[in-house]
């Protein structure tokens, strides 16, 4: 039997009347577009891709130089897309429109280009973060940020491309969510994990610890009492990882569960916490809960949200259905 590959999988897709052509081709653009970062990123020191840019982004962030090359790649393929309107990037200030010599069309896409940057220089695993929504009705020639503000739950597609081990993109047309790893030699992704599932309950939770003193009472509740193990509150011991990628933690908690948490903390008290709606809790949250879990700010599910700007930022707790609902009653109690 062929091995199903995201190509074939995405025209099963379609002919399954899931997608249509537009959208199946705007994804095989991103596939295309992660395929060389992966190839950028596997140099390393041998591709002179390693260190600062020497420039800063909107998110007030020195610039890594493979931020920039991952940035320029998907820039590039937001022009021969064919079937975008613009896109809007964690490294730039506003949306893209597509060149105007290109053709137009009814997709908006938002990446992260490169997520987990403080990891490149040590070889760990970094990846690519991608979300695909609508242009609003007439707005395709003239698109603008305002277009790109709808809640996550209007997502036509997300996902990542992990650059790790292997090299894996996972994705979700809104039916499930399905791993593909790549195969160099014959240079296409292979589905290897189809219908990826979060066990409902963990005993793994993923948190930055050194923000401790910074967090919220509710926070410091919560998470004192994973510490706490069997002798407390929650009656069973906890184990933690924290890769500082979020797409390598995210990628473990689809694999095999847990909780991953990026919280509001007083460091920066006017910032919701460090990650962004729309380039990382969104998409990250349409991938979970299509794999059963759930994606919440602690207080309100993260998908609901209206966005105010581009490069909003949430506190994040998402995996294992039963671990979320339970830190959101951590912070359901006041004071
Ligand atoms: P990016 O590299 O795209 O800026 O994102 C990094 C994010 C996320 O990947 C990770 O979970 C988090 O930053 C790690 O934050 P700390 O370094 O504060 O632990
Ligand atoms: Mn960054
Ligand atoms: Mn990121
Ligand atoms: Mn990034």
């Amino acid at each position: 039997m062929q091995p199903v590959t995201l190509t074939r999988y995405l025209v099963e897709e379609q002919r399954a009347g899931r997608i249509g052509a537009e959208l199946r081709q705007t994804i095989s653009v991103v596939m295309r577009a992660c395929t060389s970062i992966s190839v950028a990123v596997s140099k390393g020191a041998l591709g002179g891709v390693l260190g600062e840019a020497g420039t800063g982004n909107v998110q007030g962030e020195a610039q890594k130089k493979l931020d920039v090359i991952s940035n320029d790649i998907l820039l590039e393929a937001n022009a021969w897309g064919g079937h975008l309107a613009a896109c809007a990037s964690e490294e730039m200030d506003h949306a893209v429109p597509v060149p105007d010599e290109y053709p137009k069309g009814d997709f908006l896409l938002l990446f992260d280009p490169l997520d987990g940057s403080s990891n490149i220089d040590v070889n760990v695993s970094v990846g690519t973060i991608f979300s695909v929504l609508r242009c609003p009705e007439g707005h395709r020639e003239t698109p603008t940020d305002a277009d790109f503000l709808q809640p996550g739950r209007q997502q036509v597609a997300a996902g990542y491309c992990i650059y790790g081990p292997q090299t894996m993109l996972v994705l979700t047309i809104g039916h499930g969510t399905h791993g593909f790893t790549l195969d160099r030699e014959q240079g296409v992704f292979v589905l290897t994990q189809r219908d990826m599932r979060i066990p409902a309950s963990t005993q793994e939770f993923a948190v930055n610890m050194s923000n401790q003193r910074h967090w919220e009472p509710q926070m410091q509740a919560y998470v004192g009492d994973l510490l706490a193990g069997k002798e407390g509150a929650r009656g069973k011991d906890f184990n933690m990882r924290w890769i500082a990628s979020m797409v390598a933690d995210v990628h473990r908690i689809l694999t095999r569960g847990g909780i991953f948490i990026y919280p509001w903390d007083r460091k920066d008290p006017d910032k919701a916490g460090k990650l962004r709606l729309m380039y990382e809790a969104n998409p990250m949250g349409l991938l979970v809960e299509q794999a059963g879990g759930l994606a919440s700010t602690g207080r309100a599910r993260i998908l609901d949200l209206q966005p105010e700007h581009l490069h909003q930022r949430v506190p994040v707790f998402l995996g294992s259905k039963d671990e979320v609902e339970a830190a959101e009653a951590y912070h359901a109690k006041t004071g």
